[in-house]
Parts: C-alpha cells; sequence; structure tokens
C-alpha cells in the first residue's frame, strides 16, 4: 500500500429483495418535503414507482415530481431541478434510477444554492461545494456505474464552448466530478430484482462499466498492493455472473452478485493505496459527448485498443491480469505472450456477453473522429500519457 489517506464512506446499504421494507424508516429521518427524480419512465412500468410512492405516503411526506432525467443527463436538466429543489424547498432527493439518475440527484443537491456558476465550480474547476447541500437517497434500478456509493456526478454541457489557440475548438463536454462524502447517498436501496427489466443492451453494458471501474483501477502502479487482490476477486466474481446472468437475465444469484460486485468496483475502496488509470472513461465520455450512446458500450468499444497499445508499459500487470484472472498458463511463454493471452480471454468473455466491439457501431465516423478526440481529457496517469496523434490512432483502431 502507498501513501497516506483517510477512508470513509458513509452510505447505508440494505441490500436483497426486501431491502425496500427499509425505505420508510429512513424517509422519517428528513424533513416534509421529498423531490423524487426518476428517468423516461421505466419506474412507472415496472412497478417500481409505485412501491416507492406508497413508501413515500406511508411517510407521510409531499412529493415533488421530477421525471424525464435522460441518460448522459444535462447541465440544463441539473438547472431545472436545481430551481424545483428552491421553489419548494426539498429536504431530501430521492433518485430512483441508474446511475445518470442518481449522477443528476448529486449534481442538483450540490448547485441548487449555489451563488456562482456551477458548471465552471464544480466540472470544470473541480471545486468543493461551499452552499447548502440538499441530502440524496436513491433506489437503484441499473447496475454498472457504482453511483449508489460514491460522489461522482457525471454531466453532459453541450452549451459550452472552448477554444484553444486556433486550431481547437470543443462543442460541449461530459466531465465528472467526484464530489466528498458530504454528497454521497445517505442511503441507497439495493433490490436486484429491481434491475431484472433492464433490457439486455443495457444490462451487458452496465456489466462492462463494473469490469472497466476494475480495470481502471487494477491496470496502475507497480507496488504489491492488496486492493490488486480484491480487484481480481472482484473481476473473477463479474465473468464468472455475467456469462451466466447474459443467458439467463433472471437469475437471481447471478443478478445479485453482479449488483453487489458493482457496489464494491466504484465505492472508493479500491483507490486506496494505490494510483488509478482512467484514460478508457476519458475516451468512453467524449464518444458519449458526440453520439450520446450508452456509457458502458462507449468503453467496450475503446478498452481493447487502448490496452492492446498500453500493455508493453505495464506488462508486469497485464501478465499478472492474464494469470490471476483469467487462468493462462504462463510457463515456458514469454511475458508479452502471456499479457497477450490475457487481452484476448477479455476479448472472448465481452463477444460472448454482447458487447459492442466497434465505435463506428455507436456513431463514431470519420466526419466526427477529430471532435471526439478534441473532446478526450488526456490524463498523466496510469502506465502511458497518451498524446493527441495517438487518442486518434485508438479512436481509429476502436471502429
Ligand atoms: O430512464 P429510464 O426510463 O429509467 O430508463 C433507463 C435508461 O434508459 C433504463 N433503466 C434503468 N433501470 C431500468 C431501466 N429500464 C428498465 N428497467 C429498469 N429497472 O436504462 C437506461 C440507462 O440508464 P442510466 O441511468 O443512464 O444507466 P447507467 O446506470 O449506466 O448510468 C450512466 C451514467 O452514469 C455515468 C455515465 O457517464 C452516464 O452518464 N457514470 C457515473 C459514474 C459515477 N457516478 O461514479 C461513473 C461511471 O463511470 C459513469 O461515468
Ligand atoms: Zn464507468
Amino acid at each position: 500500500m502507498q501513501g497516506n489517506f483517510m477512508y470513509h464512506n458513509p452510505t447505508k446499504l440494505y441490500f436483497g429483495e426486501e431491502a425496500m421494507g427499509h425505505l420508510v424508516g429512513e424517509l422519517k429521518n428528513y424533513g416534509a418535503t421529498v423531490m423524487l427524480s426518476y428517468g423516461g419512465g421505466s419506474i412507472k412500468r415496472n412497478g417500481i414507482y409505485d412501491a416507492v410512492m406508497a413508501a413515500l405516503k406511508e411517510a407521510g411526506k409531499t412529493v415533488v415530481e421530477d421525471a424525464g432525467v435522460m441518460p448522459n443527463p444535462t447541465y440544463e436538466k441539473v438547472m431545472e431541478g436545481c430551481a424545483r429543489v428552491r421553489d419548494n424547498k426539498v429536504d431530501l432527493i430521492l433518485a430512483v434510477g441508474g446511475g445518470s439518475t442518481i449522477d443528476y440527484a448529486k449534481a442538483v443537491s450540490a448547485s441548487a444554492y449555489c451563488e456562482e456558476d456551477a458548471w465552471q465550480k464544480y466540472w470544470v474547476g473541480q471545486g468543493w461545494p461551499s452552499c447548502r447541500t440538499v441530502p440524496v437517497g436513491a433506489v437503484l434500478t441499473m447496475v454498472g456505474t457504482g453511483s449508489e456509493m460514491n460522489g461522482g456526478s457525471v454531466i453532459t454541457n453541450r452549451q459550452v464552448t472552448e477554444r484553444e489557440g486556433s486550431e481547437r475548438t470543443v462543442t460541449g463536454f461530459k466531465l465528472g466530478k467526484v464530489f466528498g462524502p458530504e454528497l454521497y447517498p445517505k442511503f441507497t436501496i439495493l433490490n436486484p430484482r429491481f434491475t431484472m427489466t433492464v433490457p439486455q443492451y443495457q444490462m451487458v453494458a452496465g456489466f462492462f462499466d463494473i469490469m472497466s471501474h476494475l480495470m481502471e483501477q487494477y491496470f496502475a502502479g507497480k507496488a504489491d498492493c492488496t486492493t490488486d487482490y480484491l480487484i481480481e476477486g472482484l473481476m473473477r466474481s463479474l465473468v464468472h455472473s455475467s456469462r451466466i446472468a447474459a443467458k439467463n437475465p433472471q437469475d437471481y444469484e447471478a443478478r445479485a452478485n453482479i449488483m453487489w460486485t458493482a457496489t464494491w468496483a466504484l465505492n472508493t475502496l479500491l483507490k486506496m493505496g494505490k494510483g488509478g488509470d482512467w484514460e478508457v472513461h476519458q475516451i468512453g465520455h467524449a464518444i458519449g459527448l458526440v453520439t450520446d450512446a450508452t456509457h458502458g458500450m462507449t468503453l467496450a468499444c475503446v478498452s481493447l485498443p487502448y490496452y492492446r497499445h498500453v500493455m508493453h508499459d505495464g506488462l508486469h500487470q497485464f501478465r499478472r491480469f492474464a494469470v490471476n484472472v483469467w487462468g493462462v498458463r504462463p510457463e515456458g511463454k514469454s511475458d508479452e505472450q502471456v499479457a497477450t493471452e490475457g487481452l484476448a480471454c477479455l476479448e472472448q468473455w465481452m463477444r460472448e456477453i454482447g458487447l459492442v466491439m466497434h465505435s463506428g457501431e455507436l456513431g463514431v465516423t470519420e466526419d466526427n473522429l477529430q471532435q471526439v478526440a478534441d473532446a478526450v481529457l488526456i490524463l498523466p496517469v496510469g502506465y502511458r500519457t497518451l498524446t493527441r496523434d495517438e487518442v486518434v490512432q485508438i479512436l481509429k483502431e476502436s471502429m
């Protein structure tokens, strides 16, 4: 383990088929007015909305409806939510949905009473809230992002344009802000049954999002670190359960394991004592900005080109990944051969569960490729700091 750190995660989790029974008790800890934030209506079709409304009623709350949070939530929508919070003096934001809805709720929480330009302050400037924030609670309906137990809030703003010199114009950004524990959901209801109506495409995209979070944290650093052993265990569980769930999405055991893995993959535990990479996410976010594609799929289509590109810079860890996660036999092989076989196993698993393997299928074209490349944030961490030309090369290979 490296460095000095404090570990504190204040989110209270209720897990299992009976988790919803705890919602009324939790709601009683907050004031009278609850803003119910949700997405495009899936919760109305699968009955989760009715169950949440019943709990709100039993707890005696005044409900302010806040529907229509879109996948890849926009800053415009965040501003709409902020006005609703202020106008109704909301005491709790209850986010019912996937990562988009929960990320949105955190953004509204930090921005509703922010007297500065919240976009500039949090997402561009990476600053911290100095205003009053509104508590957030969550009922998770789609697995993948880890937003249920972290401070992450990824927001898309297509209304800003930045010019750098004369060649580079970026129209819009999709940026992540990781808020501190005060903005983590105060509680989250995790009922694997609630995820059973997620369409197969979204479901497997979420599975890859989990894998990507694990890989982003695994492929960094050189020291022996307990965290890497935890990550390997989570990866093996994910690969095992995802194979079952991709064939039979109604398998409760597999879906429950995956839900728990997703939460631990990005609830800050795994970043302790080592660095992270996160470049795949930067490229994925740029693709998402330009195409509005599903987050997990944007990561899937660039991961293999990216990891094959940086493999030689972190060969020891790619070798370890092959042996400890995929069971590649190293005897009589060079490190490079073993590492290459590990990535081939990753590819085979990705194809098996039905991920999008080419960014062209998501809408990346020769025409917009430079726009995507311009929107990629290049991070100076991980095994290799990319140049813009390398970003373009990876994007071309991903098509
Ligand atoms: O909008 P509704 O109708 O609810 O439909 C959603 C949406 O269309 C649907 N869905 C969710 N639960 C369902 C369901 N459909 C049927 N039955 C259910 N039970 O699934 C679609 C996708 O939902 P969304 O919330 O967008 O997916 P996800 O959880 O993958 O969230 C993606 C967002 O999270 C960000 C991504 O960038 C993206 O904006 N991320 C957040 C992170 C964090 N907070 O730490 C980290 C991640 O790396 C990621 O960047
Ligand atoms: Zn992700």
